[in-house]
């Protein structure tokens, strides 16, 4: 039988999910997957839940895992969280995670604006990564969406000094509302231009928006020490982009 795994790398086709919902429970998933949120504790220990110390890096919504999977096989001296709220998208992710044995990453289904606000410390996330976040075009949806000012205020408050937030939108309504907010917290360098790591795309949102043709719109935000800071590490590249990238902060 075919697996999940096996279909077409990393895509997220309907025949994948539709496979995965139908595989019985596997023992092996409780050593990825979170405990349930009463045994976790406000702030978690992330170091005892990944067995290690070390900053977290987070990829917010990341539906079946394409770019946090690549990450984690590339820098497994690191911890990876990997944050999906969609059910269909959370056992595929989970599934890809556990065929792997990729022991540096968890996998959670939790809300968030919880995880940020109840779950996290201070100063414990290394990275932020979040792609095309849920636009929520109608104007009445507008209050659903991700980046809010204090979703904004606990990015701040949870990432480490010189640590990075990673964001890309197809949507500029949502763009335009999210650039202010965030360089009220972090010290913004817009990203115009494709991922040097990933030309083609870093997510599946990603690829299928640029062979459409779709402008994207693309930042890279930097905590620094007291709130300025520039010049953000590309944890994809030894050197960042210069040449595409403009400043705003
Ligand atoms: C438009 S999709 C993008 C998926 C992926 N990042 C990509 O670029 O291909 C947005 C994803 O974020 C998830 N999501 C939206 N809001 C979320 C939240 N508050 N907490 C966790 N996941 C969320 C959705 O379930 C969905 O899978």
């Amino acid at each position: 039988m075919r697996t999940a795994q096996s279909c077409c790398s990393l895509c997220l086709c309907v025949s994948v999910v539709k496979e995965v919902a139908l595989q019985p429970p596997n023992p092996e998933w409780s050593k990825y997957e979170l405990p349930p949120l009463p045994e976790l504790g406000e702030p978690a220990d992330w170091n005892a839940l990944f067995g290690r110390p070390g900053p977290l890096i987070v990829e917010i919504g990341c539906g079946g895992g394409r770019t946090l999977i690549g990450m984690a096989l590339a820098r497994p001296a690191e911890n990876f969280l990997a944050v999906e709220r969609a059910g269909e998208y959370y056992r595929v992710l989970r599934e890809r995670v556990t065929r792997r044995a990729l022991r540096n990453v968890r996998v959670t289904r939790v809300e968030a604006e919880y995880l940020l606000s109840r779950l996290f410390p201070d100063e414990c996330v290394r990275e932020y990564h979040v792609y095309f976040p849920d636009p929520w075009p109608k104007r009445r949806h507008h209050k659903r969406r991700l980046f809010t000012s204090e979703f904004c205020a606990n990015l701040r408050r949870t990432l480490i000094p010189g640590g990075v937030l990673f964001l890309a939108t197809d949507h500029l309504d949502y763009y335009r509302e999210v650039l202010p907010r965030l360089q009220a917290v972090v010290a913004v360098q817009e990203h115009p231009g494709p991922w040097e790591d990933a030309p083609l795309g870093r997510t599946n949102y990603e690829v299928k928006y640029l062979k459409e043709g779709r402008p994207i719109y693309r930042l890279v935000g930097t905590k620094g020490a007291r709130g300025e800071g520039r010049g953000a590490r590309d944890p994809f590249h030894k050197s960042h982009c210069s040449h595409s990238s403009h400043s705003t902060s």
